[in-house]
């Protein structure tokens, strides 16, 4: 039996394999957040015992000692000792002190995690999503930023204190577990998209969600997989196509002009089709009453259901929404909302509308992969629906976004007029067509070099499209829109 050497705690004198190659000495392992000393002495000495330093067999030396050597009490090293005792590393042997014990199976060492299992989901998930470049920039004009004026902190603060009273006796009645979400948040959504919306909804109807991405991922499991066909807008929003990607389904690209998708592209059968009808994502053109009837009736004759992301709705600065499609066939139509942009990212507030029997199947499949969103969220929002605060914020929100707009605008049209820009009624971006003679790279490129970032389309379309670039807007104080086009477009004249 071999003794620890604690003059030196050199572990080459315990005779471990890995001690004698690497001449390490034993010492504390560096502490981990929130680690108890106690925890931290057993650790280093577990890691040593399942690492080899510490071979089976070897017998430890007195407690002082040890103590000593390792730079901690006695007392906390018999606790640690006490723990590794009981975990069977260690075993006290009378007179001859306490001997090390190496499970027989234990692997020497850990295994290199570059090799993961990964399912074919996951491999067609992570091959799915578009990379928006980081980078720091003086004014930034990429998609997809918070707009932290949008956040109704006021009302939104008083919701939360008025419905985290209630919640309390709700968890005692145990009426908090519907898959769906609370009932009265449900019955508050309904009145506000028929009122709103023009959709045509019941309390039934709804399910709470993290936001459309998790709406997404939910209907994706359940109506696709390997074998089916999906169908979604070219361009079209690069969440979407990943998650009904990432199924096994064909997405099949369906060209948009300025009317919207072409229901003349449609292929023949298909189980989901994925629109923005209101305000299309990202170009901002809206689909039109005849196309959406089209639309509605290829959707019935094949047995599909489309997926309506109404995300720019609320965000409806210029004239007035058209109403939604769900309204027009609610049989055909799942509505898909968020206020992840129209309140706060934070909140994580989204909903579906879906016929009854998809509810049904929701109801019943959501509990395997998920839960409903927060109650005290989904009760403020409620709250602010009913109580009016939140149409009192989208009021105020709207006139900030056209204010921005109207600046954003007015600084293309004196500072890069043969910029051609579309969605000029809804959303946090503008689409602008660039001129003939200039490609996206170059324009994100040259931008990038005076600090202005902006999003290219080509990503976000199979076929590549016509060359244009996103500005989104919302996000930046007039200045700083001004001050970046400027930049935008001496950049160009620099670069040419
Ligand atoms: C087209 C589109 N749909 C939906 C969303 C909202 O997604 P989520 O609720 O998952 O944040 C966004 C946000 O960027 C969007 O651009």
């Amino acid at each position: 039996m071999k003794a620890l050497d604690v003059n030196t705690l050199d572990v080459k004198a315990l005779g471990g394999r890995e001690a004698a190659e690497s001449g390490d000495e034993l010492a504390l392992s560096p502490p981990l957040p929130g680690e108890a000393l106690h925890a931290r002495v057993a650790r280093t000495l577990r890691d040593a015992i399942t690492g080899g330093l510490l071979p089976g067999g070897t017998r430890l030396p007195g407690h002082r000692r040890l103590a000593r050597a390792l730079g901690v009490s006695r007392n906390t090293l018999v606790d640690a000792l006490a723990g590794l005792e009981a975990e069977g590393y260690l075993r006290v042997q009378g007179r001859s002190g306490t001997v090390v014990c190496v499970p027989a199976s234990f692997p020497e060492v850990a295994q290199p995690l570059d090799d993961l299992p990964l399912s074919a989901w996951a491999t067609r998930a992570l091959s799915g999503g578009v990379d928006d470049a980081g980078g720091e920039y003086t004014v930034d004009f990429r998609v997809g930023q918070p707009v932290p004026e949008l956040y109704p902190e006021a009302a939104w603060t008083a919701a939360l204190a008025r419905q985290a009273g209630r919640l309390g006796r709700r968890t005692q009645d145990g009426r908090l577990s519907d898959p769906l979400g609370p009932l009265e948040t449900r019955r508050a959504l309904s009145a506000y998209l028929n009122a709103a919306r023009g959709a045509r909804v019941t309390p039934e109807m709804v399910m709470l969600t993290g936001g459309t991405q998790s709406a997404l991922d939910a209907l994706a499991r359940v109506f696709l997989e390997p074998g089916r066909v999906a169908v979604v807008e070219d361009p079209t929003y690069p969440g979407a196509r990943a998650a009904l990607a990432a199924t096994g389904a064909a997405v099949v690209p369906v060209a948009v002009d300025g009317g919207g998708l072409q229901p003349q592209h449609l292929p023949p059968q298909a189980t989901l089709l994925y629109l923005t009808p209101g305000c299309q994502y990202p170009t901002g053109v809206t689909l039109g009453a005849a196309r959406r009837a089209e639309l509605i009736l290829w959707a019935r004759r094949g047995n599909a259901f489309i997926l309506e992301d109404d995300y720019a709705a609320d965000l409806h600065h210029t004239g007035r929404p058209l109403p939604v499609m769900q309204g027009l066939a609610p049989d055909r139509v799942i509505l898909l909302g968020s206020f992840s942009k129209s309140l706060a990212p934070a909140t994580r507030s989204g909903f579906l509308v879906a016929p009854p029997p998809v509810l049904r199947v929701l109801a019943r499949t959501r509990p395997l992969t998920d839960r409903a969103p927060g109650t005290l969220d989904a009760l403020a929002l409620a709250d602010v629906l009913d109580s009016g605060a939140y149409a009192r914020h989208l009021r105020r929100a709207r006139q900030l976004i056209a204010h921005r707009h109207e600046v954003l605008l007015a600084a293309l049209a004196e500072w890069l007029p043969d910029w051609e820009v579309r969605g000029v009624a809804s959303g946090l971006h503008v689409h602008v067509r660039l001129p003939a003679d200039l490609s996206e790279t170059q324009a994100v490129r040259a931008a990038a070099r005076r600090g202005v970032a902006l999003s290219a389309v080509a990503p976000l379309s199979a076929s590549g499209g016509e060359p244009a670039v996103l500005l989104a807007f919302a996000h930046l104080p007039p200045d700083d829109i001004r001050r970046g086009v400027r930049l935008l477009a001496t950049s160009l004249t620099a670069s040419l």
